[in-house]
């Protein structure tokens, strides 16, 4: 069998495939550029990729595409699934690592900690009298999706004394209030009342665009919003964007 992986991964996962397998690791994003090794290649790695239809299409021998992690937004599913090609994830991989970042973009933004790391490198010490630091003990995180990443992202919440109130329209009241979550059937009266947001959904028609400028403005002036669930994870307190 052949291998084209996009990036290498881990040492423990290379190891998996020693003399196993020819392995090609591309160490490029987009297998367009490397058509000539798709030819013949069996399985296609994707780690931080893109992996289009006319990609697809130009490996004629390619038996699944496996995706290390768990969002398939940057694969061309339809076409895959078309030509009779599974796309696989790894769920349960990287849940606890998505998790510990959302939380550590809330530690980040309570504490201010990037513009005051920066004013104090330029010479500013007077930024530790800003005042815009706060305790993330006793706000509310709404999270936005329960599953595996959002749970792990509530449990730690409420390990800091954090309340939590879920949104997942795939999961019963019973199911998000045994998390000692609040049950929110829908997610914009959440985001009235949550004073941080932090959204843990895959890319779909419903999802796309959820937040826009109507959500935004219907939070709190002081809410906080992260999300860590596409390839540009990215904190923006909303006030900035008001
Ligand atoms: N930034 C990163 O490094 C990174 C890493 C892994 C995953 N992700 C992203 O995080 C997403 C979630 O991962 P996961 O492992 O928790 O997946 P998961 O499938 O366990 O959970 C997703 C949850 O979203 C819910 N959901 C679906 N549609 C919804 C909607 N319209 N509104 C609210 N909830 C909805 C589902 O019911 C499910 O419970 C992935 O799809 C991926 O895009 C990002």
């Amino acid at each position: 069998m052949k291998f084209v992986m996009t990036q290498a991964v881990c040492p423990e996962g290379m190891k998996l495939l020693d003399g196993v397998s020819q392995v090609y690791v591309a160490d490029n994003q987009d297998p367009n550029n490397y058509l000539d090794q798709m030819q013949d290649a069996d399985a296609l790695i994707v780690r931080i990729a893109k992996c289009d239809g006319h990609a697809i299409e130009h490996s004629p021998n390619l038996k699944v595409i496996g995706r290390t992690g768990v969002g398939y937004d940057t694969v061309d599913v339809k076409k895959a699934t078309e030509l009779g090609i599974p796309v696989v994830i790894t769920p349960g991989a990287n849940n606890r690592s998505v998790a510990e970042h959302a939380v550590a973009m809330m530690f980040a933004l309570s504490k201010n900690l990037v513009q005051a790391q920066n004013e104090m490198c330029a010479g500013n010490w007077e930024i530790r009298g800003a005042g815009k630091a706060f305790e993330l003990e006793g706000k509310t995180v709404g999270v936005i999706g329960m599953g595996a990443i959002g749970r792990e992202t509530a449990k730690i919440c409420q390990g800091c004394g954090m309340k939590v109130a879920g949104y997942d329209p795939f999961m019963s009241r019973e199911k998000i209030e045994a998390l000692g979550a609040k049950y929110y059937a829908d997610y914009r009266e959440l985001l009235k009342t949550a004073d941080i947001i932090t959204i843990h959904v895959p890319l779909t028609e419903e999802t796309r665009n959820m937040i826009a400028k109507e959500q935004l403005a219907s939070m709190k002036k002081t809410a906080l919003i992260i999300t860590v669930a596409g390839a540009a994870s990215s904190m923006s307190p909303t006030w900035s964007k008001l």
